[in-house]
Order: C-alpha cells, then sequence, then structure tokens
C-alpha cells in the first residue's frame, strides 16, 4: 500500500487540486483504493462504477437524515450519473442504532425491494452507518459489493480502512459483526466543515493515537497541521495562509491521507487482528488508550465523553503509566500532552474515582479474553504491549490521579 500523490494524475478521476489516493493491498492480491479529497463526493459514482463494475444495477445509499440532509443529493447525483439506480435507506442517528434490529430491517428491505449479489451498497456517514451497512453488505446474500463514503474525520482516517464491520449488543459493542473489506472509500474532506467540534476533537485524538504507537513522524504532522489550525483560528483566519504553505483544506486532505496510509499498512500487515499476536506490528497496538478509555466511557455510563475524547485521557493515562514504569521520558510525555491539546478541549475527568476507573479496566478483560494488556509508550512513535502482571495496581492508580488530575 502507499499513499499516491496525485496532484495531476486524479483529475480525470474529476479528484481536484490536493486530492490524495492511498491503495489498500490486501492478501491474495484484493486490493482497494481510498480516495482523500475535498469535494469528492461529485466523484463517488465513478468510483463506485470503477470498483463494482459495469454489471451492477443499483446502488442501496444508507446513511441517517442528517447526513443525508446535507450530503444525500449530491452522493445520489453522482451515483445516478454513473448509471446506478439509487434508492436510499435511513436510519437513526447514533450508536444505539448500531443493532441486529436496524441491521434487519436494511436487509428485509434490500430483500423485499429485489436487491441482487451483483448491486452495491454505498454507505454516507460516520462510522456507525459505516459499520451497519458494510455488516449488512457482508451477511446480504452471502456477501454483496461495499463503498464506504465517510463523513466524520473518524470514519475518514479509521473506521472506513480495514473492512470491520459489525453491530452492537445489549451485552456490549461490536459484538457481532463480519470482516468485509470495501470496494472503495471515498473521503471528501470538505463534508468536514459541518462537523460539530467536539466530533473532530475525538477523532484528532484517534489520528494522534496512530502517529504515537508507529509513526513519529506523522504525529509531528498532526501536530503541526493542529497548531496551524489553532493560530488561524485564533487569527479568525479561513483564507490560506500567506507564506506559501499549502491551503487549509490542501493540507487536511494531505493529513488525512497520510493517516489512511498509516491505518492500511497496520490492516495489510494483521488483516483479522489475529488473537495470539501482540507484536508492535499487531492491530493490536491501535488500542493505546483504549484501557482507561473504555473505563471512562463505563464509568460514566457511556454519556459523558465521546469515544476518542476518552481515548484521548487515555492515551495520557498510558502515557503517564509508562514514565512511571520506566519506560518513556518525561519531555516525550510532555510532547504526547501537547498533541492531545491540541486535538482540543475534552470533557473533564478530574471528578471520576480512580479506583473505580481501575475497576472497570478489570471487567473490560473479559472482552480481550481474560488478559488484560497495557499498550505502553517507549517513546512518541513506539509502542509496546505489556501484560497486566508486569504492571501493579499502585502505580496504575498513582498514574491514572497524576494524568486525569483525579481523586
Ligand atoms: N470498523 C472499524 O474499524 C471501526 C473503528 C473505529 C470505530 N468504529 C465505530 O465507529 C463508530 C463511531 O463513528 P463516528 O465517530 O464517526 O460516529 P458517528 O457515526 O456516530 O458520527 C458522529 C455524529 O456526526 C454526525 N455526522 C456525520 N458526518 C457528519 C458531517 N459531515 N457533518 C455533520 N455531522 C455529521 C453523525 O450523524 C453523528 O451524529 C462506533 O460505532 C465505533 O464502534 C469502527
Amino acid at each position: 500500500m502507499g499513499e499516491g500523490g496525485n496532484r495531476g494524475g486524479g483529475a480525470g478521476l474529476g479528484m481536484g487540486a490536493g486530492a490524495r489516493r492511498v491503495a489498500v493491498r490486501l492478501g491474495r492480491g484484493a486490493s482497494y483504493r481510498i480516495d482523500v479529497g475535498g469535494g469528492l463526493l461529485e466523484a463517488l459514482g465513478r468510483a463506485t462504477r470503477a470498483a463494482v463494475g459495469e454489471s451492477a444495477r443499483r446502488a442501496a445509499l444508507v446513511s441517517n437524515a442528517k447526513v443525508f440532509g446535507l450530503y444525500g443529493e449530491k452522493a445520489a447525483r453522482s451515483l445516478e450519473a454513473a448509471g446506478f439506480a439509487v434508492s436510499h435507506w435511513l436510519m437513526g442517528d447514533g450508536e444505539r442504532f448500531k443493532t441486529l434490529q436496524t441491521a434487519e430491517r436494511l436487509l428485509r428491505s434490500l430483500a423485499s425491494s429485489g436487491f441482487e449479489r451483483t448491486d452495491a451498497v454505498v454507505a454516507l456517514g460516520g462510522g456507525v452507518v459505516g459499520d451497519l451497512a458494510g455488516f449488512v453488505a457482508a451477511t446480504y446474500l452471502r456477501g454483496v459489493a461495499f463503498v464506504q463514503a465517510p463523513t466524520t474525520l473518524l470514519a475518514q482516517i479509521d473506521s472506513s480502512v480495514g473492512g470491520k464491520t459489525g453491530v452492537n449488543l445489549p451485552e456490549g459493542k461490536n459484538l457481532v459483526g463480519a470482516f468485509h473489506q470495501p470496494r472503495a472509500v471515498v473521503a471528501d474532506t470538505s463534508t468536514l466543515a459541518t462537523l460539530p467540534p467536539r466530533e473532530l476533537t475525538a477523532g484528532w485524538c484517534e489520528a494522534l493515537k496512530h502517529g504515537a504507537v508507529s509513526d513519529r513522524r506523522l504525529f509531528d504532522r498532526t501536530c503541526s497541521f493542529l497548531r496551524r489550525e489553532r493560530e488561524a483560528e485564533s487569527e479568525g483566519r479561513s483564507a490560506p495562509p500567506p507564506d506559501g504553505r499549502p491551503a487549509r483544506g490542501e493540507g487536511l486532505a494531505r493529513l488525512v491521507a497520510a493517516q489512511c496510509a498509516f491505518k492500511a499498512r497496520v490492516v495489510a500487515g494483521d488483516e483479522r487482528e489475529e488473537a495470539g499476536r501482540s507484536d508492535n506490528r499487531s492491530r493490536k497496538i491501535l488500542n493505546f488508550g483504549h484501557t482507561v478509555g473504555h473505563a471512562l466511557e463505563a464509568v460514566t455510563s457511556f454519556r459523558r465523553f465521546r469515544h476518542g475524547e476518552a481515548v484521548g485521557h487515555g492515551m495520557v493515562a498510558a502515557a503517564v503509566l509508562s514514565k512511571n514504569l520506566g519506560l518513556l521520558a518525561a519531555d516525550e510525555l510532555e510532547y504526547l500532552r501537547e498533541g492531545v491539546r491540541l486535538a482540543g478541549r475534552l470533557p473533564p475527568a478530574s471528578d471520576l474515582d480512580p479506583a473505580e476507573i481501575l475497576r472497570a479496566t478489570r471487567a473490560d478483560k473479559k472482552v480481550a479474553g481474560g488478559r488484560l494488556r497495557w499498550v505502553l509508550l517507549e517513546r512518541v512513535g513506539s509502542a509496546r504491549i505489556t501484560d497486566e502482571s508486569e504492571v501493579s495496581a499502585r502505580v496504575v492508580l498513582a498514574s491514572l490521579r497524576a494524568a486525569l488530575g483525579a481523586g
């Protein structure tokens, strides 16, 4: 896989200036491409046609009312122009609608409309829409073509890449699912302009996580971009910077493409997240910040934090723990903290009881097959997976207190 510069090359596909293409290569010769750039929804139809072939007649555009209201018409028009008969299907907005019930409703709607094996499901929305539509595409007629048009930062840099699809059960998140790789991903970065600030912050935390665990340059790049964004905000500027640096939209598309290339690289190295692996190239390193992150979500009944915001706190907690265990230097911890600050303001966690957070990390362990593993940092750009037996509860509690200002 690689990040293909497409300054000129994408023009034929209707990719505008600054558009980028990332190729994802999977086992057995399979591959797909991710197009990233401002205004790319206009090219969704062409990209879908190129990916699914001429035999597809119909496209089922899956979205929710909010995203469809903003971008549905543009997406549908582009698909129609590429010769698809387009129907749209809207689900409720939010994690609580990512259920088997919603999936069943969509499956039945496809069945009753005679949707065929050669047709295509197209997801337009964030990770919730993408996961649910992908799961339906994986299971309807044992699998139909699937295309992602992600519209949140998290979906563009993370959930739309890698082929994980699924729904929640009352017993827990993402407990039912399938690996089903998309045929193409079309990430229109201009859709991020309407994203609520907290969703952006949550996405930036995940972006920083990518760099922190194994790509220092990507972390540096993400921080530099965010620093410039914060500068521009404080100057009230939205025009291109005067000094020849890329315009904000172009810089954003480049960074999102670099983030996708990173996720694609990790996925290519461990496509199905092998259970026995815990080396630092396994998909498990992407759980950095998640042990405490999940616990923070659980102790606040999933009401206070967006997932990425909880991961922001969780990364700082795991980094403080790494420093307290003598793995991470103080200035590296400070750099990680600076990155998280640049991502945006996180809801406070200082009122939460560290002992309760620790208990919640242990409850999470059941999901991980009885073993709790900490993803710790050796430096920004290099993570290591450590078994809980190497980490005492006393050090975890002290680290939580220091990281969250808690208790
Ligand atoms: N499959 C994977 O590999 C993977 C990886 C990470 C997360 N996920 C899943 O992703 C989900 C979270 O995704 P998310 O963070 O994108 O949340 P989301 O899909 O709930 O979207 C967040 C909110 O933003 C709105 N929205 C979407 N695009 C918008 C736009 N352009 N303008 C304005 N509003 C917009 C949505 O309607 C929603 O209210 C979770 O269910 C998580 O389990 C999956």
